[in-house]
């Protein structure tokens, strides 16, 4: 299998670890190409105090020789700097479970006392694992033309506007909060700004788009083949993501189908296009060859200074909740997770309709475009026509 990955580690233990196996020979790889992406997971916007100890950085164990991947296993590890400030420590049990997190199922589950040993792995910590991962599947997807990209479409109580996709795109790339705008922008500073100070938490939509991808990724045969599937999945996998939508999902809803989807056109030069995008990139299961659309809910995080209603696991006493050092809205550092996510699924989905296993050998195969969609010059007629026998 291509692209699968398995991690490793805890919040606070002294480092999380990576392998990813199924990532051709002879793609180009740095630790400063991992860098970027992983700097991306590390924004400030919506951050609390430990972004400010880390300065993510993956070191490569294995797989890579002379600046290019082998085929072999690649190991990946990064260092917790956090791990330093806890080592030595006498750390009290942490036996109020909070609403939102895995501590109360996962006491009962595993048996624990101490909700650090659930809290320590179910961290979104974890995600710079997926991030790296993720930039070694941009990098694969890169040699094809594929680039990901996103935005904060929406924000707390900041609703969701129409915006144009490329401008939008352009300026969340530069923007502290991934914002598609700066009337987005300000808004969404003064939200988190009032957050921290109320001691609360916000969540936010995220949109990604992906652009570049051939015709045809993915498949209808089976179930475990649809990318829909997979993708939402993967979406669904990342910490506090609630929800997916691929397209106008939810809103499609309560659009007439005659009216909602993406109409066949053939233009002048005998090509099939596409006009609108409402499928979002996808149709039964499969890519289109149109910019792959995925927006994903991220929950307002458990973690709040302003106490919550919970019970003490040690005495069975009612308790608010207690606050460690957390985030405020993580959505903007959650960019770049779901977009490296989507990529490792598309990746896995490039390899299995290449095979290969060098990116010389891959690259010598073609792929669809939507220009390889030509009618013959008469359209033909496949099927009986309403009033034809
Ligand atoms: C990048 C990122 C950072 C996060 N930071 C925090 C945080 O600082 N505090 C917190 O309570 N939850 C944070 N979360 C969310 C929790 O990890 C998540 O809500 C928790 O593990 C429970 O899982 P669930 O929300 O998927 O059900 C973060 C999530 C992501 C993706």
């Amino acid at each position: 299998m291509a692209f699968r990955y398995i991690s490793a580690g805890e919040s606070h233990g002294p480092c999380l670890t990576v392998i990813v196996e199924g990532v051709p020979a002879g793609l180009p790889l740095s630790e400063d190409l991992i860098a970027a992406d992983l700097a991306r997971r590390q924004l400030k916007a919506g951050a609390g105090g430990r972004m400010d100890i880390e300065t993510d950085r993956a070191e490569i164990l294995s797989g890579v020789m002379a600046g290019r991947t082998t085929g072999a296993p690649i190991a990946l590890r990064i260092a917790n700097r956090d791990f330093a400030a806890w080592q030595g420590r006498e750390v009290p049990a942490y036996t109020v479970a909070r609403p939102g997190h895995a501590d109360l199922a996962a006491c009962v589950k595993y048996g624990f006392d101490d909700i650090r040993c659930a809290l320590e792995r179910s961290s979104a910590r974890e995600t710079a694992c997926r991030v790296a991962v993720g930039a070694v599947a941009r990098a694969f997807l890169g040699e094809f033309g594929i680039t990901a990209s996103s935005y904060v479409a929406s924000l707390g109580a900041v609703p969701e506007c129409p915006v144009d996709l490329d401008a939008a795109l352009a300026f969340a790339a530069t923007s502290p909060s991934r914002a598609p705008d700066q009337t987005a922008e300000d808004a969404y500073a003064n939200a988190i700004h009032l957050a921290r100070v109320q001691g609360e938490t916000l969540g936010g939509r995220i949109v990604c788009v992906v652009r570049g991808l051939p015709v045809g990724l993915g498949s209808y045969v089976t179930p475990d083949r649809r990318l829909d599937a997979r993708i939402g999945g993967a979406v669904l996998s990342v910490n506090a993501i609630k929800g997916v939508e691929f397209g106008q999902a939810f809103a499609a809803t309560a659009v007439p189908g005659s009216r909602l989807h993406d109409p066949i056109v053939r233009d002048d030069a005998g090509h099939l296009v596409r006009p609108t995008n409402a499928a979002g990139g996808l149709e039964a299961g499969m890519t289109t060859g149109q910019p792959l659309v995925v927006r994903a809910a991220m929950k307002p995080i458990p973690t709040t200074l302003a106490p919550q209603r919970s019970v003490n696991l040690a005495d069975g006493q009612p308790s608010a909740t207690a606050y460690e050092r957390s985030d405020t809205c993580p959505v903007p550092r959650a960019c770049v997770v779901i977009e490296s996510v989507i990529l490792i699924e598309l990746a896995a989905a490039l390899c299995e309709k290449l095979g290969g296993d060098s990116l010389t050998e891959m690259k010598s195969r073609r792929l669809a475009t939507p220009d390889d969609v030509r009618l013959s010059p008469e359209p033909k007629v496949f099927w009986p026509l309403p009033g034809h026998d």
